[in-house]
């Protein structure tokens, strides 16, 4: 379709430079929060709990329907409730580990009791369809998950980071101001950059984590990461020792869709009967800021 388009690319190459097949991108009346809204019902469904339940928002997306208010403050007037906290958190790629650390921080604290954690992007509205190094790789969707307090944990631990240094390297650099829009409001990303720090940084903040709660990669049943590259997720997989056979991929169907990627994936997983109750799960991402992060969760 692209090569049709005329973008110089070809499927074999997008195939085997990055694992993706097949994208979806949403008609131009969806926004970020009817995609967030629908994977929150579907969470809430599979959680047995009403809107009503929940006491915290948080969406986590680069990719707002306005610059305010919030996504989740939209989410939660489409899930017909009101009263709860709703915020977004944006942390690119990185966004839904970012988010599910928050959500997880309050809980501990007291400060929520059941909180709905969405990632939800429409990332085919930044693309530049002249740039083929980064027009084929993104893709739009959302998934959710619904934390609850809980004795016994749920998420485990987890490690935040950011490096503001290679800002440049992953960005929408463009900005509003007195009604017009100032800078380039396309995505830009140094492929190779990014794919460099991303190997290195993920490994590490993956043995960050698993130290931080006393375990070691024998721990983890699934690795759930950020989907933006199977050679990523192998180069990880690979330096922390995991065969290619705990790594949950759904790259080849949804492409690289930012925020969403993490909880889209965990949404398959759970749903095809990949990922088992009581199984000990790693995930992490990495993204524009440079952010990057890693959580592990006892599901
Ligand atoms: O979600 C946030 C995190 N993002 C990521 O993790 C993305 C990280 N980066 C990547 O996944 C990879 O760097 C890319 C998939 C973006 C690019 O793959 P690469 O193997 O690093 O390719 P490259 O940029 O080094 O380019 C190799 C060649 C170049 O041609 P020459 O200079 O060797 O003639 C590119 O111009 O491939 C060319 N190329 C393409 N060819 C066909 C770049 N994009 C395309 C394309 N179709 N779409």
């Amino acid at each position: 379709m692209l090569a049709k388009r005329g973008v110089e690319t070809s499927d074999d190459w997008i195939v085997e430079r990055t694992g993706i097949r097949a994208r979806h991108f949403v008609a131009d009346d969806v926004n970020a929060s009817d995609l967030a809204t629908a994977a929150a019902q579907r969470a809430l469904e599979a959680a047995g709990l009403a809107a009503t339940d929940i006491d915290l928002i948080i969406v986590a997306t680069s990719t707002p329907d306005m610059v305010f208010p919030s996504t989740a403050s939209i989410v939660q007037r489409k899930l017909g409730v009101h009263g709860c906290a709703a915020f977004d958190v944006q942390a690119v790629c990185s966004g839904f580990i970012y988010a599910l650390s928050v959500a997880d921080a309050m809980i501990k604290a007291g400060g929520a009791n059941r909180a709905l954690v969405i990632g939800a992007e429409v990332f085919s509205r930044l693309l530049d369809f002249d740039d083929r190094t980064t027009c084929v790789l993104f893709g739009d969707g959302a998934g959710a998950v619904v934390l609850e307090a809980s004795h016994k944990p749920g998420v485990v631990a987890t490690k935040l980071h950011a490096d503001g240094r290679h800002l440049e390297i992953l960005c929408t650099p463009g900005t509003v101001s007195g009604g017009r829009i100032l800078g380039d409001p396309l995505l830009k990303m140094d492929g190779p950059a990014v794919f460099k720090l991303a190997v290195g940084v993920l490994g590490d903040v993956a043995n960050e984590v698993l130290a931080l709660a006393g375990r070691t990669t024998s721990d983890v049943d699934w690795l759930v990461p950020h989907q933006a590259n199977i050679r990523i997720m192998q180069s990880t997989a690979r330096k922390l020792k995991l065969p290619a056979d705990r790594v949950v991929v759904t790259v080849a169907e949804h492409g690289n869709t930012s925020a969403a990627s993490i909880p889209l994936a965990l949404d398959v997983a759970v749903r095809s009967g990949q990922v088992q109750r009581g199984q000990r799960l790693l995930l992490e991402g990495v993204g524009g800021g440079f952010t990057w992060g890693a959580a592990l969760v006892d599901y």
